[in-house]
């Protein structure tokens, strides 16, 4: 059973959240001497990053001991306005001390079938193992039901046994780079971000209607043991 959280609007969703990954991170590193979490795309999460930045609490994490990845990518540099690497490094990386060994972005910009199989071998040389288990993945949440880059209708939904791969989106006509399904839901924690009246209706959808993954692959983040929470604002929430 997921966990919803609901905040008055996208700043205090925001601020939440970047309290949130906080606890987490510390519980993380006093229990197990490290953290790691993936990132994700999309305005709600780049928020979160620009709240993480600015706070106090966040100065004072032990970045050396933070590991960041990201759950998806677009094909394309990592100077290009497009990048979600390039979304964090602006709105996050370059006001943190964190090492740069410690921040493992997929290479948007090398032919995507090897840039996926290359990003598993990241992943294997942090994790020892495959599927990797994150102690956080945060998601955003599409309009169409996309989290990630598990897109409606697409190749990777039926993915079984790979961690990441190259996923072809007819309707952005473009790759993109992506965990699957299988390897977001070994997180210990999963949590999707949403904010605005906009999202509201898939939220009903993915949340209260009827289990349709390949209609809604959001729908198939489910962890295996691990915790799913719902960060919302009120908008977003309104028909829950
Ligand atoms: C991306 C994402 C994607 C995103 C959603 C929601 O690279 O585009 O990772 O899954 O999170 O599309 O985006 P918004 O928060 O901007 O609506």
């Amino acid at each position: 059973m997921a966990g919803i959280e609901r905040f008055a609007d996208a700043a205090a969703l925001a601020e939440g959240a970047a309290q949130r990954f906080v606890y987490l991170a510390d519980q993380a590193i006093q229990e197990r001497g490290g953290f790691s979490a993936a990132l994700s795309g999309g305005s709600t999460p780049k928020a979160l990053y620009a709240q993480l930045a600015a706070s106090p609490a966040a100065a004072r994490l032990d970045w050396s001991r933070i590991h960041l990845f990201w759950g998806d990518e677009r094909c394309v540099p990592p100077d290009h306005p497009d990048s979600n690497y390039g979304m964090v490094q602006r709105a996050l990386l370059a006001q943190i001390a964190i090492p740069q060994v410690n921040v493992h972005r997929m290479r948007g910009e090398e032919v995507p079938d090897q840039a996926a199989l290359a990003y598993e071998q990241d992943l294997l040389g942090y994790f020892g193992v495959l599927p990797p288990r994150f102690d956080l993945v945060l998601l955003g949440l599409g309009e169409d039901g996309h989290t990630a880059s598990l897109f409606p209708g697409t190749a990777a939904l039926a993915e079984r046994a790979r961690a990441v791969v190259a996923n072809r989106v007819e309707k952005l006509n473009a790759w993109r780079l992506t965990l699957t399904a299988g390897a977001i839901n070994q997180a210990r924690e999963i949590i999707f971000l949403a904010a605005g009246e906009g999202k509201a209706d898939i939220i009903r959808e993915v949340i209260n209607g009827p289990y349709q993954p390949d209609l809604y692959p959001a729908q198939g983040v489910e962890p295996a043991d691990g915790r799913l929470m719902w960060f919302l604002d009120t908008a977003a929430a309104r028909y829950l």
